[in-house]
């Protein structure tokens, strides 16, 4: 086929309808087509692009997914240096005050004059880099490296889904962006459980993960990871009338289409500042991402130039920080705590220390490799840290106030995980090459009973308002509630009995559990606790079979095929349900009356639930599309590429590659009359 209006009119259409889609996924969180619909579009997209070279363009939404691993990043010389700012770090109101006054005694301005106008912007904390714009087509990112030269990072900007690929509207011939990466909060809890559950390590925190991430030499890396975006300023420019303010800038770049934070005023004078520190400082724990502090920038681009630089900071910018969230404190004990799944968990007990706006007095030392790596022992003044909504961490020891004896030895011993269970005595077993110890004590064990009974009960779960750990303690202690399923047994007078209980509050506790009883597949399969599969692979398990029972049957291999399902979690459902107690727990909670709707047929069902399929060549008799939709109708699935999930490769005339590919994995290979055989349940 020759290149006719027909394909360009095609092309464009699949470019902004991949887009819509794009935007509809990543940034609204709310995909309007199905995951396959979309691979299909992108499928004939690429597919097009490849046959018609001269349609390549560097927007199109194909070059986001990158190119290959680079050997090295190649250095780029900012035309105009990524500045540093200062930082303010009283972190009271008096911060602003000290700011304000600086930039009226540089503006010569006497007491009496007007107040001066600032914008006031969050200080996002990631990494900083620079978007070069060329005719509005993205062409080259970088980052901030010493603020002279950075390093060539355009591959991985691109999977940024925020990152537009060319700007709207009328951009001018050059136009550099300056802002920063950064991820959220939720979406790295959600990417961790997912890499947790691939058996990969997680991340550390959202910057750490964001800086990370862009300085990976396969983009492959920094496309699966939830990059986000924020334009706060500019580089070099051509051929545009700059706006006077920075206020008017934000805006002129958020009409091009760039995401530019909306939690930004403009303030006159220091109160005004101060105030939306305050304020921003109370917002913080519920932006989803982390900041650091807030950022003032004289509004006014010609005050700006007139206040200028000093070294290698504007005197017309500041941040102003939040009290520090690490603090130092000494280990008084270190105990042992049992989660919900067994795990053990060892934790520092801290002299109390004021971090981060809160007092601290526990904090996590994850496991006992950490423990042994940070070499944390009683006695030892550590620093601990607090991030947002995070667990307070011991982040490292200060060696030399170790306490030592007269032998110039340490007084307390290196930490060790007792063998036995600190709740039930049970034994301790170590999972994934000993870096988990767990307790093998189950639902006897009352840590992870009282952990199981909390999950279930959480908001986000089966959401029985107003069960929380105290009541579940005292339901424990009283030999009223063993499992999950009890809780459905209990009635306003064992609950009226119990501390800080009336009539009541029993009366609202047992509506609550009544409540629950109606739930969503989702919620139950998450409440139950399966061990690796957290509030998003529960989605994904509901959406996927529709029903419980279709998932109790899912044999590992099926598991696997779905999105997201690694080997780890599609073992850990499948020993879920393979242990009688359980099977039975659920038998108990659907008799109590726990429901949910199910869609019917969701699941698949035929000859080939389970087989992935890949088509290569001509067939003698089928068309692709007809053979691909007879294996789909039969509950099997089809995929573009050959991998060690591939059930069978169907193989017809002049197939290549792939055909090559399946020989090498060892997989099957079978003619079209084979296929017609699977179709009619037949093995082969
Ligand atoms: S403006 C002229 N605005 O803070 C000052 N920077 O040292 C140039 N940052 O790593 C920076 N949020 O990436 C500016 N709203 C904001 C910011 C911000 C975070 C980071 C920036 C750099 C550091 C400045």
């Amino acid at each position: 086929m020759s290149l006719n209006a027909e394909v360009l009119d095609r092309v464009s259409f699949l470019r902004r309808e991949i887009e819509i889609h794009n935007r509809a996924y990543y940034e609204l969180d709310a995909p309007t087509i199905s995951d396959s619909a979309f691979d299909a579009l992108f499928r004939e997209l690429q597919g097009l692009e490849a046959a018609y070279p001269e349609l390549a363009a560097p927007d199109s939404p194909t070059q986001r997914v990158g190119g290959r691993p680079l050997a090295q990043f190649v250095p780029v010389t900012h035309a105009v240096p990524m500045l540093s700012i200062q930082t303010e770090t009283d972190t009271t109101a008096a911060g602003a005050e000290h700011f304000d006054s600086r930039v009226r005694r540089e503006l010569e301005l006497t007491d009496t004059s007007v107040e001066v106008e600032y914008v006031a912007e969050l200080k996002f904390d990631g990494l900083a880099v620079s978007l070069r714009f060329e005719h509005g087509i993205f062409t080259q990112g970088a980052t901030r490296g010493d603020g002279v030269t950075g390093e060539d990072v355009t591959q991985n900007l691109k999977t940024i889904r925020d990152i537009p690929l060319r700007l709207a509207g009328d951009a001018p011939p050059l136009l550099e962006v300056r802002g920063e990466v950064y991820m959220c909060r939720d979406e790295l809890v959600r990417y961790n459980e997912k890499a947790r559950a691939r058996g990969e390590k997680p991340l550390v925190n959202p910057r750490n993960g964001a800086a990370g991430s862009i300085r990976q030499l396969d983009p492959a890396i920094a496309a699966s990871r939830p990059l986000r975006f924020f334009a706060y300023g500019i580089g070099a420019v051509a051929g545009w009338n700059l706006p006077a303010t920075q206020n008017e800038l934000l805006d002129a770049l958020a009409n091009f289409g760039l995401p530019v934070c909306a939690h930004r005023i403009v303030a006159r004078g220091w109160r005004e500042l101060a105030d939306f520190h305050d304020s921003m400082g109370e917002e913080r724990a519920r932006i989803p991402f982390d900041i650091d502090g807030v950022v003032y920038k004289v509004n006014s681009l010609a005050l700006q130039d007139r206040l200028g630089f000093r070294s290698r900071e504007p005197r017309w910018a500041v941040a102003h920080k939040y009290p520090a969230e690490e603090a130092r404190t000494v280990v008084v004990a270190i105990e042992v705590q049992v989660g919900r799944t067994g795990a053990l968990t060892p934790v520092a007990k801290l002299q109390p220390v004021f971090v981060g706006g809160v007092t601290v007095s526990n904090a996590t030392l994850h496991n006992e490799e950490e423990v042994r790596r940070k070499d944390v022992r009683v006695g030892d003044t550590v620093v601990v840290r607090r991030a947002g909504d995070v667990i307070p961490e011991v982040v490292l020891v200060v060696p030399d106030m170790r306490p030592m004896n007269e032998a110039g030895l340490p007084c307390h011993p290196s930490f060790e995980l007792p063998g036995a269970c600190p709740q039930c005595g049970s034994h301790v077993v170590h999972e994934e090459g000993g870096a988990i110890a767990r307790c093998s004590g189950g639902l006897v064990c009352p840590a992870q009973a009282r952990g199981a009974l909390l999950h279930f009960a959480s908001r986000r779960a089966m959401d029985i308002e107003g069960l929380g750990d105290k009541l579940i303690d005292q339901l424990i202690a009283g030999g009223h509630v063993r499992t999950p399923a009890d809780l459905y047994a209990l009635t306003v007078p064992t609950l009226a009995f119990l501390d800080r209980m009336g009539e009541k509050s029993a009366e609202n506790l047992i509506k609550a559990i009544e409540k629950s009883r109606a739930t969503t597949l989702a919620r139950f399969i998450f409440a139950l606790g399966i061990r690796n599969v957290g509030e998003s692979t529960a989605k994904d398990l509901a959406r996927h079979f529709g029903s419980l029972a279709a998932l109790q049957n899912a044999d590992a291999a099926v598991l696997e095929n779905i999105p997201g399902v690694g080997p780890v979690v599609a073992e850990s459902i499948v020993d879920f349900f393979a242990e009688m107690h359980n099977s039975e727990e659920v038998k108990r909670l659907i008799g109590a009356g726990v429901h949910w709707e199910e869609r019917e047929n969701a699941a698949p069902t035929g000859p080939l639930v389970g087989k992935l399929f890949v088509l290569t060549g001509t067939l003698p008799g089928l068309k692709r599309e007809d053979a691909k939709e007879r294996i789909e109708a039969a509950g099997g699935k089809v995929s573009s590429s050959v991998s060690k999930k591939t059930s069978y490769v169907v193989a017809g005339e002049e197939a290549g590659s792939k055909l090559e590919r399946a020989r090498e994995l060892g997989v099957a290979i079978i003619d079209e009359a084979g296929l017609l055989q699977l179709l009619q349940g037949e093995s082969s």
